[in-house]
């Protein structure tokens, strides 16, 4: 026999003993009643993505789609790994939250990422060492800590108007700007500041910042690739080390710079810092230790769960009221309302109610983590169904398909910040995930995003090219962008 002859015999058995291994793993649904949509053999329902063809959530928005609207349930296939995502609002409270104990964990991450920031961050670690890691960490992000906050976020909003203001005194420059470029810098200087205690200026071009290090983790290719498997691939977080090894060493050098200069003078500045410095000198616990590479990975993973989220959401929420001076004009008469001569407090910005309709509905259209998923740590009956749900198996759910379906939204792709519909509260939270792992940063955030709206509205009207397209949620990422950018220029109010 000759030697083609063989190799072309062993290649049709290797491709029908491949074929008839796809076909039976990807059976496993349909074994069990479940419906998913038309798979492809080797990427399972996620080609588009798997190829950057198509961001995450809209992969996913197209699988739920894909269902008839009283499903309660879809099944896919992440390559040959059966996952289900959810779509009946019931079922998704029962898991996120009455059984939390049954799915306490995020795929996300994995024991085969090398680099102990990202393995030991509380974005990515189980139970139990996460809820002991979560009790830790809350009550720095609420009640009085945030309080102290304020003046910190208040100075970094300071910058941004100033950059703004150099816009439009400076000639030479066109002020038709960025939103997310904006947004971006001043989140950064913000985490920079109530997290790391450090003063930054991302707005000085000269200066090496937490930002431009920051934009290196989530932009281009590399970005794409470290979140896609991060989030949908764990097994293969092994390969990211190339693209993580550069932001870990810069975390680690300003975590320590300022940790050890902290102590050595021993100053406190009501920071997160201080909070690590009293995590790092008190009583250890054998279930996670406050040392070494431990507590960088605590400030590096709130830096990036809240630098892109809540960069992005005050760049679509500028972009929407640029596009609706009725709103702009509505909310600028509520700002002048409660703030008049008044300085800015926490009490004073949740009066604000439009404010918060604007922002929410900003979130329903943009949800920057438009996933969750939750694994299961043992077998579980889904009440109701009959269906089991085997350890391992995991469970997801597509926020923005579920906040935007026209079942329950009537014009659900617009706008409508007055929008009245039944159960807003589980929509409202859901951008934030739902239950005892939902965001810890969210009263963080929605300070920070209503402080730059309301400096930006009280200052300056905003005005978009209607003739300049701009496609939203379209870019390739996990999370949530504008690939062409959001443009908005700014007009000095006329009474000032
Ligand atoms: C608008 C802004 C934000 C949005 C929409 C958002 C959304 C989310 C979502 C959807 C999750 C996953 C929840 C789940 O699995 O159920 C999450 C988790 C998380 N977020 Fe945020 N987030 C925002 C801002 C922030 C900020 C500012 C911080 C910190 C400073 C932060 C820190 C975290 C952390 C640490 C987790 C993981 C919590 C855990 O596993 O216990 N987020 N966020």
């Amino acid at each position: 026999m000759s030697l083609i002859y063989c190799t072309t015999i062993l290649l049709i058995i290797s491709i029908s003993l491949f074929y008839i291994y796809a076909k039976y793993k990807l059976s496993y649904w349909k074994r069990r009643g479940v419906k998913t949509p038309p798979t492809h053999l080797l990427f399972g329902n996620f080609k588009d993505l798997l190829t950057l063809r198509k961001p995450a959530g809209e992969v996913m928005r197209e699988i739920y789609n894909s269902a008839d609207p009283n499903d309660p349930y879809i099944g896919f296939y992440i390559f040959h790994k059966p996952m289900l995502l959810l779509r009946n609002h019931d079922l998704i409270k029962q898991v996120m939250i009455t059984d939390f104990e049954i799915f306490p964990n995020r795929r996300f991450g994995s024991t085969k990422q090398k680099d102990s920031i990202g393995l030991d961050s509380i974005l990515s670690i189980k139970q139990p060492r996460w809820k002991y890691l979560r009790s830790k960490l809350t009550p720095f992000l609420t009640g009085q800590k945030l309080k102290n906050m304020l003046p910190l976020i208040e100075e970094c909003g300071k910058s941004m108007l100033k950059f703004i203001e150099n816009l439009l005194t400076n000639k030479f420059v066109d002020n038709n700007c960025e939103m997310k470029d904006l947004s971006s810098r001043y989140v950064s200087d913000v985490i920079a500041s109530v997290a790391f205690g450090i003063n930054t200026d991302s707005f000085n071009e000269t200066q090496n910042t937490l930002w431009k290090n920051g934009m290196k983790i989530f932009q281009g290719i590399k970005g794409v690739i470290s979140f896609t498997i991060s989030f949908f691939i764990p097994e293969w977080c092994f390969l990211m080390e190339p693209f993580t090894k550069e932001p870990a060493k810069y975390f680690r050098e300003i975590f320590w710079d300022s940790i050890n200069t902290r102590e050595k003078i021993g100053f406190k500045r009501g920071d997160l810092m201080d909070f690590m410095l009293t995590l790092k000198n008190g009583e250890q616990n054998p279930i996670y230790k406050f040392e070494g590479d431990n507590l960088v990975a605590q400030l590096a993973s709130l830096y990036i769960a809240g630098f892109e989220a809540t960069s992005n959401v005050i760049a679509f929420t500028l972009y929407h009221l640029a596009c609706h001076p009725e709103h702009q004009v509505t909310l600028y008469n509520e700002i002048q309302t409660h703030l008049t001569e008044k300085q800015l407090t926490v009490d004073l910005i949740n009066k604000m109610s439009f404010l918060d309709c604007i922002i929410s509905e900003s979130l329903r259209l943009h949800p920057p983590l438009p996933i969750v998923d939750r694994t299961a740590i043992k077998d579980y009956e889904l009440p109701g169904t009959g269906l089991i749900i085997e350890k391992d198996i995991s469970i997801y759910i597509s926020i923005n398909a579920t906040i935007q379906d026209p079942e329950y939204f009537l014009n659900s792709n617009d706008f409508i910040p007055s929008r009245t519909v039944e159960d807003k509260k589980f929509y409202d939270s859901l951008v934030f995930g739902i239950g005892p792992r939902s965001c810890i940063g969210q009263r963080l955030a929605i300070l920070i995003m209503k402080v730059a709206l309301i400096r930006i509205v009280s200052n300056y009207t905003l005005n978009y090219e209607k003739d300049k397209k701009i496609t939203l949620n379209d870019a390739i990422h996990v999370f949530t962008y504008a690939a062409g950018g959001l443009y908005v220029r700014f007009k000095k109010h006329s009474h000032e």
